[in-house]
């Protein structure tokens, strides 16, 4: 059997906040196959954006390891040297992260966003406007983000992500910002073209309806973490 796309062990992450520690995660475990969804659940404060924020480089853990597609890493993920460029790579090509406001380049069209993280990726840029149509929005390429709606710049984020081909996605309460008809139809979508490209999936959500759409479930309040 290969090996799952990702593994986590032992990861620990606290803060110091008004000089007092808090152990934010601590001795988390996780394992995700090639393809397979994850809800990642828990009340505000229990660490959910700060784990996908450590799975997607942003934030740095304090103990534990992981291995990302065949990439393994210790705790010290943003030392210098190669082990950073290796994860830098990773994440750059590998990892797509959608947060709760999509985060696109305000100068730049919904199509040129889309064609801008492909590369970024090293992927091809001509499929980008196909991305945008699957995502239903492809009428909407030219605009730019600030003339389409909270609902159109996430469709336009979920193509930014597919469009990168990537092996893990990672969702930190991605419709939190959309009403209640706006962000079905998005996470429809997501967990439509998630199942139609084999990545994995991290979803951050305090919707249990949601969660039940996710292979796997994991609540970082009832583990303490
Ligand atoms: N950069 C930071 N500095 C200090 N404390 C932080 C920082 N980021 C998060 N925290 C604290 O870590 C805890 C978990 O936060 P977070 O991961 O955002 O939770 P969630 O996404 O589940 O609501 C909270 O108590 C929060 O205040
Ligand atoms: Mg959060």
């Amino acid at each position: 059997m290969t090996e799952p796309l990702l593994k986590v062990r032992g990861l620990g992450k606290h803060f110091v906040n008004a000089g007092q520690t808090v152990d934010v995660l601590s001795g988390l475990e996780l394992t995700l196959a090639q393809g397979e969804s994850l809800a990642l659940m828990g009340r505000s404060g229990s660490g959910k954006s700060t784990l996908l924020n450590i799975l997607c480089g942003l934030e740095q853990p304090d103990a534990g390891f992981l291995s990302i597609a065949g990439e393994h890493f210790a705790a010290d993920l943003s030392a210098s040297g190669p082990n950073q460029q290796r994860w830098a790579m990773l994440r750059r090509q590998r990892i797509g992260v959608v947060f709760q406001e999509a985060n696109l380049m305000p100068a730049l069209s919904l199509l040129d966003n889309v064609r801008l993280r492909a590369r970024l990726a090293g992927q091809s840029d001509q499929h980008c406007g196909d991305w945008l149509k699957r995502l239903g929005i492809g009428e909407l390429a030219q605009r730019y983000p600030d003339q389409v709606s909270g609902g159109q710049r996430q469709r336009a984020a979920l193509a930014m992500v597919f469009a990168m081909r990537p092996s893990l996605i990672l969702a930190d309460e991605p419709t939190g910002s959309l009403d209640a008809r706006t962000a079905l139809e998005v996470v429809d979508e997501l967990f439509h073209q998630q199942a139609a490209s084999g990545c994995a999936l991290i979803l951050a959500t305090h919707d249990s309806t949601l969660a039940a759409r996710c292979g796997q479930r994991l609540d970082l309040a009832q583990m303490g973490a």
